[in-house]
């Protein structure tokens, strides 16, 4: 039955969060504090006396070695430090092999649900069988170690056994998720010269099915490179196979042998590459490498999150495309020996009560989301998860974005029934593992604050000159070298060192974000300095959408920013000038556009506005003053407008805003 008796809804929810914007510090609850797996502050300051050898130590308590490292740091080339270099790993058996070695074959790594509530539970020793064959499978049709193999797969338990089997014999993996159009696809497969493409016949969305291998079918033409496409039987939806290229994966698994004994590989080897999005047009291929990534997931998955293997239900509610499901639904709870839930839909079908419902059933212990999800479930109501016994949970994590305190206060009280500790954790695709965290059984937390390094780990907010700040807004930089840093960008070494190590030297990584740090020395992340964009947690470049719109024939130039978004975190504003003399567009031109983007990028990367200018601010040299273009679509005073061509531009923007703000309210 529901219990009901603690949260409570409607106005008396409103009352209570009310007061609870005005307490500044959660303690942690001392029922979890006393059961916590690190409860003694002093573990920043043994970490901090001799970070690299608390490093080394998490390296060899959490992982096993073919060959122990005798080494844990090279930083003779900074920016590009090895960690554990001499040691000898492999991910794959680290996820798998010593858990069922140690007779854990039948404990669950995944419930998994189906859109349409069909389960299965896939063990340990069901994920080694059908890695080992998927891996010989490979290897028959010529994938080597060093090869590329890309994965395009929804949240199906084969999307991990893909990613485990590429792990196993050292091809690395470049997944791309699953949102991202075909021509994206084509794009991350060209740029790492894939050798093969792992994909699905078709994905379910929301009771439709999507064509996904027509879909790669039509827009991946003639790679040089791509060998093969594998494609897992899904949905039956059924498509054309390529003979010569392309192959069925139960087919080859079949035909497969048993065994494949795991490829003993240099702590350096690229474990994946992973494309995200930078402030060009072009994505930027995150190179992580095996010992040190490892490290960092396994130790920031088993301490931020508390995990007690043998007790927990886990669940990271991101998706596998990107780095959170990279690190915290494949390899941090694999390594650990973890229970997870995978869920392959969306948060709002087949009702928007469905993830209380597996809260509930797969009575989870820990979930970690991003705030926009939470923000959508503030909107739906309180009664929704009121519905549900939701008392399993005992700690709650957000990533992705910056959570705004009252979203921060509804998931502590409504989800966490106020005894779960909250965890906002910072980092990225680049970081590999969380960054700035609380540590659920030692940190005084404070709602919208990521609050302090991990331990062993650095950060600083610097001016301009790269000076620290000790109080105030600044740019977040890591001063040290950490395990899962990413090494390179894939084939685009100048371009890596151009945009994290130019700024303030080659020892001191500049993020992109802004940040404050206040009187305690608390981390509050306050949003990206370059034109990267984050929508509902996903990161997108305003160049890369502003090339898809300019890529219609009546679009003469774009400039693309990112607006506050009371859902999504921030949304996706275009403004667009058409060729001739045409000012305005219409309803057509707008949908046009807007396909334009979903075909080229994804469908969430579609502009929420598109505002018709006749000119774009710019300045005498012609270059878009983008500032600009924020202040009017924030209603923000404008700054500085003496410096552009034709100040009358402004004025003229600043009507077109006004007028599409009172039609939409
Ligand atoms: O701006 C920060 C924001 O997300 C960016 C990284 O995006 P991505 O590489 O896609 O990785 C997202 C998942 C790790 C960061 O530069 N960000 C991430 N986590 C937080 C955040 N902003 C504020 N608070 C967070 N907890």
């Amino acid at each position: 039955m529901a219990d009901t008796t603690e949260t409570p809804t409607g106005e008396a929810l409103e009352q209570k969060l009310s007061e609870l914007l005005e307490v500044e510090r959660f303690e942690p609850p001392e029922e979890f504090r006393e059961r916590a797996l690190l409860k003694d502050p002093s573990v920043y300051e043994e970490a901090e006396r001799d970070w690299k050898g608390w490093w080394s130590r998490q390296a060899k308590e959490l992982l096993d070695w073919f060959e122990e490292p005798t080494e844990v740091l090279d930083d003779s080339d900074p920016p590009f430090y090895k960690w554990f270099a001499d040691g000898k790993i492999n991910a794959s058996y680290n996820a798998l092999d010593r858990h069922v070695d140690a007779g854990k074959g039948d404990k669950v790594a995944f419930h998994w649900r189906g859109e349409e509530g069909e389960e299965r539970d896939v063990t340990y020793a069901d994920l080694l069988r059908d890695v080992q064959r998927f891996a010989n499978a490979l290897k028959d049709l010529g994938v080597q170690k060093g090869d590329v193999v890309g994965i395009y797969v929804p949240m199906i338990p084969e999307v991990v056994v893909a990613m485990l089997a590429c792990a196993r014999i050292g091809a690395p993996h470049n997944v791309v998720f699953g949102g991202f159009s075909a021509t994206s696809v084509r794009e991350r497969m060209e740029f790492s010269e894939a050798k093969a493409l792992v994909t699905v016949d078709g994905a379910r969305r929301k009771g439709k099915t999507a064509p996904i291998k027509q879909q790669v079918d039509e827009h991946m033409g003639d790679l040089a490179t791509l060998e093969h496409i594998i494609v897992i039987q899904s949905t039956g939806a059924g498509c054309d196979m390529q003979d010569g290229r392309d192959v069925w994966y139960h087919e080859i698994v079949e035909q497969a042998e048993d065994e494949c004994p795991p490829e003993p590989l240099d702590a350096e080897h690229p474990l994946y590459i992973l494309y995200t999005s930078g402030s060009t047009a072009k994505p930027k291929g995150i190179l992580h490498t095996t010992g040190g990534y490892l490290t960092g997931v396994a130790a920031t998955h088993k301490y931020v999150f508390d995990l007690k293997p043998d007790e927990d239900v886990y669940w990271c509610a991101a998706d596998v495309g990107w780095v959170t499901g990279h690190s915290y639904i494949v390899y941090g709870p694999l390594l650990n020996g973890a229970t997870s839930v995978m869920w392959e839909g969306a948060p709002d079908y087949p009702s928007r009560d469905v993830w209380w419902d597996i809260v509930e059933h797969f009575k989870v212990n820990i979930l970690y989301c991003a705030p926009t999800a939470i923000r959508a479930f503030m909107k739906w109501g309180a009664d929704l998860p009121a519905k549900h016994d939701l008392s399993s949970l005992r700690l709650l994590g957000t990533v992705g974005e910056p959570i705004n305190p009252k979203a921060w206060l509804w998931y502590h009280l409504v989800i966490g029934g106020s005894r779960c500790p909250v965890v906002d954790t910072w980092w990225q695709t680049e970081t590999g593992a969380i960054m700035i965290t609380p540590l659920p059984g030692i940190t005084t937390t404070k709602p919208g604050s990521a609050t302090k390094p991990f331990p062993g780990t650095t950060a600083d907010v610097v001016d301009e000159e790269g000076k620290p700040i000790e109080r105030g807004q600044g740019l977040l930089v890591i001063r040290r070298p950490w395990p899962s840093m990413l090494r390179t960008l894939y084939k685009e070494e100048d371009r890596f060192i151009e945009t994290y190590f130019d700024k303030f030297g080659r020892d001191t990584y500049f993020v992109g974000d802004a940040a404050r740090k206040d009187e305690d020395g608390y981390f509050w992340i306050i949003g990206r300095v370059d034109d990267v964009v984050n929508v509902s947690g996903h990161r997108l470049s305003t160049a890369e959408v502003e090339s898809a719109i300019v890529s219609h024939r009546k679009v003469a130039e774009s400039a693309v920013i990112g607006q506050s978004d009371e859902d999504t975190g921030q949304s996706i504003c275009a403004f667009v000038t058409l060729e001739g003399s045409e000012d305005e567009g219409d309803e057509t031109i707008e949908a046009e556009i807007r396909d334009r983007v979903a075909d080229r990028i994804g469908k969430f990367a579609r502009p929420k506005r598109i505002i018709w200018a006749g000119d774009l601010p710019k300045t005498r040299s012609g270059k878009i003053m983008r500032r600009l273009l924020r202040d009017i679509a924030e209603g923000r005073e404008l700054g500085d407008v003496t410096t552009l061509r034709d100040p009358a531009v402004m004025e003229q923007l600043e009507g077109k805003v006004k007028e599409l703000q009172e039609q939409e309210s």
